[in-house]
């Protein structure tokens, strides 16, 4: 059987490995770097599911391929759903996890309601079509960083149903219930099938 190529719209070569592993060897999976896509996609929507559609349409409109992208978010409830699409710069434009954790911490610190989901949309262009899956984790803020695994506002994220954060998880444990094991199960069962 000849392999299918899979285009990732991210220049993270951790993340296009998950995705290879889970959909075996009758894909393969390859990055903007692999394809010689080396410039930076602008992340300007307002809405998960823009930002991810903006990343993936470039790169279908430059070069006709299968193509997916991803953009995640946490949402929380006492903050009306921030910080949301703009998670991995809530402190500032320089993308620091302990500073974006400090300022959730202090935002949501007078609330009573401390939960919160991890939500992923990915957008794909599958054989000239267009398709978008969703994965979600609830959970809640915890009132400190918990664990060191991990990234972004996994420290202070604790899964529904757990008492450890996603911080304190293996990278095993976190993927069988988070927002983005989630989405790509959705994505992969789709393309599988
Ligand atoms: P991205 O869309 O995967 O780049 O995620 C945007 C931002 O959301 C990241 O910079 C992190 O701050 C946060 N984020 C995304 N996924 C996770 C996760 O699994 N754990 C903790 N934070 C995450």
């Amino acid at each position: 059987m000849s392999k299918k190529e899979l285009i990732f719209a991210t220049h993270n070569a951790h993340k296009a490995e998950e995705i290879q592993s889970i959909l075996g060897e009758s894909f393969v999976v390859k990055t903007l770097t692999d394809i010689g896509i080396h410039e930076e996609i602008e992340e300007i929507g307002k809405e998960l599911k823009d930002n991810a559609y903006i990343k993936s349409s470039y790169v279908y409109k430059k070069t006709g391929l299968n193509v997916f992208s991803d953009d995640t978010g946490l949402e929380v409830t006492a903050l009306n759903g921030a910080p949301g699409v703009y998670s991995a710069r809530y402190a500032g434009d320089k993308k620091n996890d302990t500073e974006n954790i400090n300022l959730l911490l202090k935002n949501i610190s007078s609330f009573e309601d401390k939960t919160a989901q991890f939500h992923t949309v990915m957008s794909l262009f599958w054989e000239g079509q267009h398709y978008y899956f969703n994965g979600v984790c609830k959970g809640i803020i915890s009132s400190k960083r918990l664990g060191d695994n991990g990234f972004g506002y996994d420290p202070i994220f604790i899964p529904e149903g757990y008492t450890q954060s996603f911080a304190q998880m293996t990278p095993k444990q976190k993927n069988i219930l988070s927002h983005r094991g989630r989405a790509i199960k959705e994505m992969t069962s789709f393309l599988l099938t």
